[in-house]
């Protein structure tokens, strides 16, 4: 079966752009040509929900300048790309900390969830300013507000940024490494991981097909045993 929800650690944009002898921004430029791409791949393929890590709360360590041109390069995007959404039903969501974000992305965002908030297509949650601990303590900060005392596993998920949406079947990091990075913590707890060596600006919807072929191979048995 095709999985229902994708996420991707989409890493490798300043790789790419270093060994061309060019600035990491580049890397970025070229890496977001290829989400819209695997994008409209998902879509095709039938995925349900793909999860983008965009930027994550660690990913403030950078220089203010490669912060900036990532912030801005998003911001720019969500507005550009409504028509293309619109024309292939596509539902923007957010995942992540979006008060610790500047008020104009902010707004972008927002509006870009609202614009199309009924499509009923492919949805792409946008993990922007995302940390798996981040969205983790946000859930207990509800649970306290929310005065439950002894709180079970459904409420941390019940409490999480987008509690409708099913926990990812594939994570797929590119760039070859082999670590989270803070990225779906809770619901990827029984996601089945799939690294790419290649790096993110040179995906190609061919990647992905491989990557969801590799996926319908896995036994998944979420800790009980197989059954054949
Ligand atoms: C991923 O590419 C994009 C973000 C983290 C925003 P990187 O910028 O991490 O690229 P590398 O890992 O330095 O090659
Ligand atoms: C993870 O990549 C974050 C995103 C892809 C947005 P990083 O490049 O930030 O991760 P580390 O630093 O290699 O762990
Ligand atoms: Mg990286």
């Amino acid at each position: 079966m095709v999985p229902a929800h994708v996420g991707i650690i989409m890493d490798g944009n300043g790789r790419w752009a270093q060994r061309r002898g060019l600035f990491r921004t580049q890397g970025h430029l070229e890496g977001l040509k290829t989400a819209k791409k695997i994008v409209k791949a998902a879509a095709d393929l039938g995925i349900s929900y793909l999860t983008l890590f965009t930027f994550s709360t660690e990913n403030w360590k950078r220089s203010a300048e490669e912060v900036g041109f990532i912030i801005s390069l998003v911001k720019e995007y969500l507005r550009r790309e409504l028509d293309f959404y619109r024309e292939n039903r596509i539902r923007i969501r957010h995942t992540g900390n979006l008060e610790g974000l500047p008020p104009d992305i902010r707004s972008e965002m927002n509006l870009a969830c609202s614009e199309t908030a009924e499509f009923s297509g492919l949805q792409v949650i946008l993990a922007f300013n995302y940390g798996g601990r981040d969205e983790i303590l946000r859930a207990v900060k509800k649970i306290i507000d929310k005065g439950i005392k002894n709180p079970a596993e459904s409420d941390i998920a019940a409490n999480l940024d987008n509690p409708d949406i099913p926990d990812p079947d594939l994570i797929i990091r590119t760039a070859g490494e082999f670590r989270t990075s803070n990225f779906l913590l809770w619901e990827g707890a029984y996601a089945e991981y799939y690294i790419s060596d290649k790096l993110w600006p040179d995906w190609e919807s061919a990647d992905l097909i491989r990557a969801v072929d590799e996926y319908k191979n896995r036994d998944r048995r979420f800790g009980g045993i197989m059954i054949k």
